[in-house]
């Protein structure tokens, strides 16, 4: 389903997913024609907005006065803040209550948040009454232009992150850039860390413009301020959607965007999954890994390696374990946490390498021996 743009200024990105194509709109105050482009899309329905109790304290009424301008019923539905939302134990109260207040087959859920909400709605939005539409209108920078677009939905257990789920598309993506006025700027720049991937995953270019330009992305608000913020979270679409619309089921090239994630699951898990270390925080140091690591077995010629470290540094993002207050871990501990993630096949580490700035490739077969006297190296 795609909509036209409704407004000056907005950045139409599409999902090229044939049946299930959609479009991720990206602009300022884009939260006000929700309720148009929902009543344009399904007529009649009703909309469930789950959303935190923390963001909905900044951006529920916004939501709500625009669907009831366009006469859409709006339905709140408010879980708390954090990680241990994504739960069996919120998935089946969520369902409850969308089921309490009649939402029907063909009403759409809108999830209105971060990763979190993302995923837990998404998912509920998958299963209840076998599959009702969902618009995902995230409200960080990190889920703009990460775990919004591609449909991976689901939530945490005792084994492990993500590990009950489904792919399960939205039908529309609306990225409202003021929505990340409110945002902490510690979460702002976590989120910096997924929109620099793009650019060393596979866009050398993209990456020297944020060299170039990050200042502006991280200023938003004025009018110069705000386009280079959009310009960045429309690169970032664009390289997702690109990848998802080729690999949804990730079988392959999907691998790419996990560029960083397998040493920033490792980080992330010593740090007991904190504050002490956001997600982002850790995809950071992660990629900062990557690229040494991938200096370290010959593979990059020259100092890339040193380029994005400087970068990520300039923005106050973790390049080294130091930079993470009350991190302390070793190399056989790294180790341990590298070999309990989901990329471990029949005993060899997949990692994402790079050859260079914009030239990352999946490895498969990667020497556990040579990741361990890396991190010995790069923790000593
Ligand atoms: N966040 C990685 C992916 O969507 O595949």
């Amino acid at each position: 389903m795609m909509t036209a743009p409704l407004r000056a200024g907005e950045i139409t990105v599409p999902v090229a997913l044939g049946a299930r194509a959609y479009d991720i709109a990206i602009g300022r105050g884009l939260i006000g024609d929700l309720g148009k482009r929902i009543a344009a899309l399904k007529p009649g329905a009703s909309a469930a907005i789950v959303v935190d109790e923390t963001v909905a304290a900044h951006h529920l009424k916004a939501t709500e006065e625009s669907l009831t301008a366009a006469d859409v019923r709006a339905v709140p539905v408010k879980v708390p803040p954090g990680e241990a939302t994504k739960s069996w134990r919120m998935l089946e109260q969520v369902c409850d209550r969308l089921l309490d207040a009649r939402i029907e087959r063909n009403d759409v859920i809108v999830a209105l948040g971060g990763g979190v909400v993302g995923d837990l709605a998404g998912f509920a939005a998958a299963i209840l009454r076998r599959g009702l539409d969902v618009v995902q209108v995230p409200t960080t920078l990190l889920a703009q232009v990460d775990s919004s677009v591609g449909g991976k939905t689901g939530i945490n257990t005792r084994h492990g992150k993500n590990l009950i789920g489904a792919f399960y598309q939205p039908i529309l993506v609306i990225a409202d850039t003021a929505l990340l006025d409110t945002l902490p700027q510690r979460d702002f720049r976590a989120g910096y860390a997924e929109v620099a991937k793009f650019g060393l995953l596979g866009d050398a270019g993209f990456f020297a413009w944020l060299e170039a330009n990050w200042q502006d992305v991280f200023a938003g608000g004025s009018s110069s301020g705000s386009s280079a913020r959009e310009h960045a979270i429309a690169i970032a679409c664009r390289g997702k959607a690109a990848i998802v619309a080729r690999d949804e089921r990730e079988t392959g090239e999907r691998a790419l965007l996990n560029l960083g994630h397998t040493f920033g699951h490792a980080f992330e898990a010593a740090a007991g999954f904190s504050d002490k270390l956001l997600h982002g925080e850790a995809v950071a140091l992660g990629i900062a890994c990557a690229f040494e690591f991938s200096t370290h077995l010959g593979l990059i010629p020259g100092n890339d390696a040193g380029r994005v470290a400087h970068h990520l540094a300039a923005v106050g993002l973790p390049t080294r374990v130091g930079d993470v207050p009350g991190l302390h871990v070793t190399a056989d501990r790294l180790m341990d946490l590298i070999a309990q993630d989901k990329k471990v096949k029949r005993g060899k580490l997949t990692f994402i390498l790079c050859r260079g700035i914009g030239k990352a490739f999946i490895a498969n077969d990667v020497d556990a021996a040579q990741v361990h006297t890396f991190l010995a190296e790069k923790l000593a």
